[in-house]
């Protein structure tokens, strides 16, 4: 078996482990190449759909991984025990379902030794969330499939951060991490969002209904275009 773009950055950022939980499976590969790598010595596999889990058994069988994958139905982190919280990976879903998933089974969440996320959309409200709940964003990458870019985070929980830190807007959409790294994608990325926000910036302005945020989005797309100035040099978008 062999991963690539999405699959293998969310796999690289699996650290060495016991037992490896993939929240909403689908296909299972993740885990399944993580124990053929002996990345971690058990999985558990989980999906709130049974068309999901038929398609997780079958990468069971074809690699052989029955006795040391557990495949569950059920809802987010409610399919795994307090103790089963090793190394979570929570991939391909939206911002918002991946905040929920984390909130509603905080304790878990906290316990596991590393959390990998990796959100399709509404990426801006995930780093909100993390930094109210004390997890730290220990690494973080960009991947390309195509036209399409993806960002997945590493997180832990850090009980010795004290209160609450919340940062700076620009922040919740371009990662720290991916400019302190100087990812590759990173210019890329900075110049996808900056399209969006200049769409949501002229939305606002042409609609005839109040706009109650658009001086914050016109601030977020002036900081967004700083940005790239600051870090590329005004290179042409
Ligand atoms: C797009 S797939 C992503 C599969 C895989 N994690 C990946 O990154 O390629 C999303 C999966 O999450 C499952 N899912 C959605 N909500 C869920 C929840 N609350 N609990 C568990 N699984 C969920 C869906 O059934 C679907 O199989």
């Amino acid at each position: 078996m062999k991963l690539k773009g999405r699959l293998k950055l969310i796999y690289d950022m699996i650290p060495q482990c016991d037992t490896l939980c993939d929240i909403g499976t689908d296909h299972a590969l993740i885990p399944a190449y993580a124990l053929l790598n002996k990345r971690c010595r058990r999985a558990i596999a989980t999906d709130m759909r049974k068309g999901p889990l038929v398609q997780a058994k079958q990468t069971l069988k074809a690699y052989n991984l029955q006795s040391i994958m557990d495949l569950r139905l059920g809802n987010g982190l409610e399919a795994i025990s307090m103790d089963e919280a090793d190394v979570i990976v929570i991939a391909g879903m939206g911002g918002v379902l991946i905040t929920e998933l984390m909130g509603n089974q905080l304790d878990k969440a906290k316990k596991a030794k590393r959390i990998i996320l990796q959100p399709m959309y509404a990426q801006e409200v995930v780093r909100p969330f993390l930094w109210q709940h004390g997890f730290t964003v220990i690494d973080e990458a960009l991947t390309r499939e195509g036209k399409k870019l993806y960002q997945v985070l590493a997180v832990v929980y850090d009980e010795t951060a004290s209160a609450p830190c919340m940062k700076d807007h620009l922040y919740e959409v371009i990662g720290e991490g991916l400019i302190n790294n100087r990812d590759p994608l990173l210019e890329d990325w900075l110049c996808d969002r900056i399209k969006k926000q200049r769409k949501i910036v002229n939305g606002m302005r042409s609609a005839a209904l109040p706009r109650p945020n658009l001086e914050q989005e016109e601030e977020l797309l002036r900081d967004l275009e700083s940005l790239r100035s600051k870090l590329f040099n005004n290179r042409g978008m």
